[in-house]
């Protein structure tokens, strides 16, 4: 059906809220668009983008946050497909989510949302999420892309990123997500890439997403993101959300560039007729299960001194703090949904040991000296204390980044006066973002990271204190032991609009390990109520594939998650210690082996090339299995044939590559010997002059006097040497008085 230039413009801009246009009179339905990621916020009234208003009840699966610790690409896919049926329940086409941005810095406000601060786990815990919600027929958003790592000023920051730091490090979990799994829309992002929008980049939207990476789909905006609509259609962003847009519609029409408004047009299309129809009611009991046992495996064990956990049931357990009782399992945004049901980590404990309760602080004002006092007389009557601290929901959200890292200061202040009681006591964190633990960790005996669980979290807390569970997460985050080691630190937020990624591609553990800067828990790190051991490492002479045994050395059933690393040893770049190629999670009963085979492929030893503008690699390698980012267990070296192609030699090519030439090399050495007497410099003074002078372009150092060879013989010598000719050369390199 023709559709005429105003319904095309009305097309390309959202019709409501959450809605495309609906064009009736040619039979184009409109099909509604919603909130993501861990859950689904359908509005059936209002609209807003900041989790004001309410929505209609949907399980609540653990954040990003906390279900990356997981590192359970099965269990995202089936989080995933429980977010598919319930779109698919309400008649909502797509889910706004997965958000893959990196962790640049543990103080952006929307960490919880997002998965790591490293690119490989980002893409394969995204492409398993996606890969769930679009099996049940609903669509994903990837989001947010690109290089939205920030909250300050994020509607006109622009991100200063190198070109080898954007494809390592920002652009590797979209580019996973993309080829693997063809997610229905990408959104983009709000903030600029050096200096120009997200939404108006023709090099991101189009050369990169779409002709390089082979992206299939609609681009949607973030909603709000679009600053000059012209210009966002030209460079490949399809849709404006929210709509409707007069002022857009308008900038359409007046454009007279009806190809790209066409092709826009066609993907709008493509969208609503790949939509599917309103599914059946959900399972809420099932999902409800599914969000408590993804919990389980988000919460990660940090310290268990002493086996102070599990907890003896027989005895009473003095549970202390607010956050028992009333619990944080989302953070606050646009991603804030309305759970089915909530279970508190209180109650759980509650219906299967004894237990004391005392809340010990107020999550909102008041004086809580009282409760802070009765909390300590708990925690001196009885043997252990399980004390639930975290960050408020004022402390971090979407809009806004953290100043710290610390916890507030009543909690803090009750930690130290419980744990001087009860040497027992183990703390619960609640935390979308990393918190400090400087000052009172090793003052108690446990730590356990429970992030924002979701609506389950709480009998999660329950199964893993008790021993009903193993604790199996790893932190997909380092913990700093101060917010200043971060190599972001004096680049975050950035200076106005501004911020400049001066870390390049040192983020987060490769940073940490490569500058050998002491981190409270490193990436990757976890403890289990057993123990792994690694063995029998067998590695290809390439890498391309290696098998490792895992064994559970201890009594009870329990999870590892094998992680590969690869260090390069010989890059001609500056490259991080070690970097995770690979993992596997793994379960094992009691003495139980596993053999675990992964195959590399050639990225996992390539690093980005600023000349070749491509992936290279080549020499030797080592593969790592370790247990985090910071312990490597076994090694194995292996070594890659070179991908760079072999440059030809030019007179501005340096005196190393005309020495280190299997032609030219020869020659020059042999002729620096006969003009200096046996020596091999190629001047007197032997081969410390020649590494003096190793950088020099040749050219240049035949005009410095004395130097017996000229451009007119060099220039024969590189044909030669580049194989186009073949001459006699011996007699070219005669000293200057000779010829
Ligand atoms: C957020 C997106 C979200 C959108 C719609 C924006 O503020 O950045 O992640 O999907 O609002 O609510």
């Amino acid at each position: 059906m023709h559709l005429t230039r105003t319904e095309k413009a009305a097309l390309v801009c959202g019709g409501s809220f959450w809605s495309t246009a609906a064009i009736e009179r040619a039979g184009v339905p409109s099909i509604m668009i919603t909130d993501g990621p861990h859950g689904l916020r359908k509005q059936s009234e209002g609209g807003d983008h900041l989790g004001l208003g309410e929505s209609v009840p949907s399980t609540c699966f653990p954040p990003a946050a906390g279900i990356a610790s997981s590192f359970n690409t099965s269990l995202l896919e089936r989080v995933g497909r429980a977010l598919g049926l319930e779109a698919r329940a309400e008649n909502v086409a797509v889910l706004l989510g997965p958000g893959v941005n990196i962790k640049r810095s543990p103080l952006c406000g929307r960490n919880f949302e997002y998965f790591s601060e490293d690119p490989h786990v980002s893409g394969e815990l995204g492409a398993a999420w996606v890969r769930g919600i679009q099996s049940q027929g609903a669509g994903a958003s990837l989001k947010h892309f690109a290089a939205n790592n920030q909250e300050t000023n994020r509607m006109t920051v622009s991100a200063e990123i190198d070109e080898r730091t954007l494809r390592e490090i920002y652009l590797p979990a979209f580019e996973t997500i993309v080829k693997r799994e063809q997610p229905w829309t990408v959104m983009c992002s709000y903030n600029r890439i050096n200096g120009v929008y997200a939404a108006e980049s023709r090099w991101l939207l189009t050369d990169l997403l779409r002709e390089e990476w082979g992206f299939e789909g609609l681009v949607i905006s973030d909603w709000g993101a679009v600053d000059d609509r012209a210009a966002a259609l030209r460079a490949g962003m399809d849709l404006e959300m929210p709509g409707p847009q007069a002022t857009s519609e308008a900038a359409i029409l007046a454009l007279d560039d009806d190809e790209a408004l066409d092709a826009s047009v066609a993907r709008v299309i493509h969208l609503v007729e790949r939509a599917n129809p309103q599914g059946e009611d959900f399972d809420v009991d099932a999902h409800h299960a599914l969000a408590r046992e993804a919990a389980v495996e988000s919460i990660v064990l940090l310290r268990n001194e002493g086996a102070v956990l599990p907890l003896d049931a027989e005895k009473t357990v003095g549970v202390i703090g607010e956050f028992a009782r009333s619990p944080r399992f989302q953070g606050a945004g646009s991603s804030q949904v309305v759970p089915t049901r909530v279970d508190s980590a209180l109650d759980a404990l509650t219906a299967r040991a004894s237990v004391e309760f005392a809340p010990g602080y107020l999550l909102g004002t008041g004086d809580a000296e009282a409760l802070a006092a009765e909390a300590v007389e708990l925690a001196r009557r009885v043997e252990t204390v399980v004390l639930f601290a975290g960050l408020p929901e004022g402390y971090e959200s979407e809009g806004f980044d953290r100043k710290d890292l610390f916890l507030p200061a009543d909690q803090l202040d009750l930690i130290h006066r419980v744990a001087a009681v009860n040497a027992r006591t183990v703390v619960v964190l609640t935390n979308g973002g990393v918190v400090s633990l400087e000052g009172w960790h090793d003052s108690v005996a446990g730590i356990v990271e429970g992030w924002l669980l979701g609506q389950a979290g709480g009998a999660a807390i329950a199964d893993v204190l008790l021993g009903h569970a193993n604790p199996s997460g790893r932190l997909a985050e380092t913990i700093p032991v101060r917010v200043q080691d971060n190599p972001s630190y004096l680049g975050f937020p950035g200076d106005g609009d501004i911020v400049r990624y001066g870390e390049g591609v040192f983020v987060g553990y490769r940073y940490y390990e490569s500058a050998e800067v002491p981190v409270r828990y490193p990436f990757g790190f976890g403890l289990s109520y057993t123990r792994f051991d690694y063995s029998d490492l067998e590695v290809a002479p390439d890498g391309s594939t290696l098998s490792v045994t895992v064994t559970n050395t201890g009594d009870r059933a329990g999870a590892d998650v094998v992680q590969v690393y690869v260090a390069a040893l010989e890059a001609p770049v500056r490259s991080p210690e070690r970097e995770l190629r690979a993992f596997r999670k793994v379960w094992l009963g009691p003495a139980q082996s596993i053999t675990v085979t992964v195959e590399l492929d050639s990225r996992a030893f390539s690093y980005w090339d600023v000349t070749t503008h491509g992936w290279e690699s080549g020499g030797s390698y080592e593969v790592q299995i370790a247990r985090n980012a910071h312990e490597v267990a076994l090694r194995a070296t292996v070594k890659r044939e070179s991908s760079m192609p072999a440059r030809p030699l030019s007179l501005d090519s340096s005196v190393n590559d005309w020495l280190g030439h299997p032609v030219t090399g020869p020659i020059f050495r042999r002729a620096a010997a006969s003009i200096s007497g046996g020596g091999d410099g190629l001047v007197e003074g032997g081969t410390s002059v020649l590494e003096m002078v190793g950088s020099m372009p040749m050219r240049r150092l035949t005009r410095f006097p004395d130097v017996p060879v000229t451009e007119k013989q060099l220039r024969v010598l590189a044909r030669v040497a580049n194989n186009r000719v073949v001459v006699k050369v011996v007699r070219l390199l005669k000293p200057t008085s000779d010829r």
